[in-house]
């Protein structure tokens, strides 16, 4: 098979070829690769018109919207294009879900979060405490942050209706056990949502396989404009009701998409989807015609390239003597990486990279319960976080671990 060519991918990049920061803030936001950009230029060029009416460019950008559900459904591995909305933002997406789920819940019935997460997969669930939902906490183990389906099975009773948590945190890049801890879950006869945020990036979802209900995904993180997607399997799609507008569609999806959404954006993402498409072709001739086939074979050789980078990050920072969090090797995570310098606060830390050249994020990260709570890095300031992609290369991990050797 032809190997995974990151100089290749690299030139694809504006910003990258523009060079002004080792960007390894990945994390909170991807680049776009050019095509990306063409799409999202075209659209607003000749198909900045609504959606539904009779003339052809409404058409077109009719077609072009349910196009990239049909195949958003596809990279999800959902039923089919009714399963999957489009959004602003994941956090939003997921507010609106958890006031629905609220409204099929009773007082007495229970919740699990986790205090892994990005609060934008806790808070709204929390919200349902004022209904009288009872909220339960599903906590990582020390020392490296994993969720373990055995003490998710302790949280369960007879009245728990959902449990919410990430297939990935944002924060330490450990991956909790998906389709384990969803069967646990759906054996105990509630629904399991999944925050796919940071997962989406490094890993093709697969939402039906893996016995998932819901789920939401940040297209922006995937190399595309800023958008969010939301999953409802066909247990709950027709169970649940968002809030409406008298003459909005009553039906999911489109009753999920209250005003007009960011078509450009939307086509963007279908560009971004054809990239890893691209690649999926270039180290894998034998793929090619098969979309599914061609992103398996991307994010395989994804996995493999930032799995080198990981253990790049994680053998210098350790060389370097900082203090550093979650799983000690490369396994069963993501190439983000958090850590903190033995003396000096994160936010410092983070300002003398930038100083360097170097994008990082520093705080919690809204890993909140996880950075402050169960870490305990209130006084610390949190930790700082570098975090790879496929289009990240061994010099930007060099730049990195060289500023810190500088401190
Ligand atoms: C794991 C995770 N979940 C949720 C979110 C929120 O996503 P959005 O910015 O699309 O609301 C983020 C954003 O950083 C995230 O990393």
């Amino acid at each position: 098979m032809p190997a995974y060519q990151v100089d290749r991918v690299r030139r694809r990049f504006a910003a990258l070829r523009a060079g002004e920061v080792r960007y390894l803030d990945n994390a909170a936001g991807a680049q776009l690769p050019d095509r990306v950009i063409d799409a999202v230029g075209e659209a607003l060029a000749a198909l900045q018109v609504n959606v539904g009416a009779a003339y052809a460019p409404s058409r077109r950008v009719t077609a072009h919207k349910e196009a990239v559900r049909a195949r958003t459904a596809a990279f999800l591995g959902a039923e089919g294009p009714g399963n999957v909305a489009f959004g602003p933002n994941a956090t939003t997406l997921v507010t609106l879900l958890a006031r629905s789920v609220g409204d099929a819940l009773t007082a007495g019935d229970e919740i699990v979060v986790t205090s892994l997460d990005h609060h934008a997969n806790v808070d709204p669930w929390r919200a349902l405490a004022a209904r009288g939902v009872v909220v339960r906490t599903w906590r990582p183990r020390a020392p490296f942050g994993t969720l373990h389906a055995d003490d998710l099975r302790e949280l369960l009773g007879p009245r728990t209706r959902l449990v919410a948590f990430t297939a990935a945190s944002n924060a330490l890049g450990t991956r909790p056990p998906v389709a384990e801890s969803a069967a646990v879950a759906r054996d105990a006869g509630a629904w399991v949502m999944v925050d796919l945020v940071h997962a989406a990036p490094h890993e093709l979802p697969d939402v039906a396989g893996m016995g998932i209900d819901m789920a939401v995904f940040s297209p922006y993180k995937v190399f595309a404009p800023h958008l969010g997607v939301l999953y409802l399997g066909p247990k709950v799609r027709d169970r649940l009701t968002p809030p409406k507008l008298a003459f909005h569609a009553a039906d999911a999806p489109n009753a999920w998409e209250p005003g007009t959404q960011s078509q450009e954006a939307i086509i963007g993402w279908g560009a971004a989807l054809d990239h890893l498409v691209e690649i999926g072709s270039e180290v894998d001739e034998a793929a090619a015609g098969d979309e599914r086939a061609a992103w398996r074979a991307a994010y395989a050789a994804i996995a493999a390239h930032e799995d080198a980078l990981c253990g790049r990050i994680l053998r210098g920072l350790d060389a370097l003597g900082y203090e550093r969090y979650g799983l000690p090797g490369v396994e069963e995570r993501t190439a983000t990486v958090a850590f903190n310098h033995p003396e000096r606060p994160p936010g410092v830390v983070a300002a003398a990279l930038a100083d360097a050249g170097v994008a990082v994020a520093a705080g919690h990260f809204y890993a909140f319960d996880l950075v402050m709570r169960e870490l305990g890095l209130v006084e610390r300031g949190g930790a700082v976080r570098a975090s790879a992609v496929h289009y990240t290369d061994a010099a930007d991990v060099d730049a990195l671990l060289e500023a810190l050797a500088r401190l």
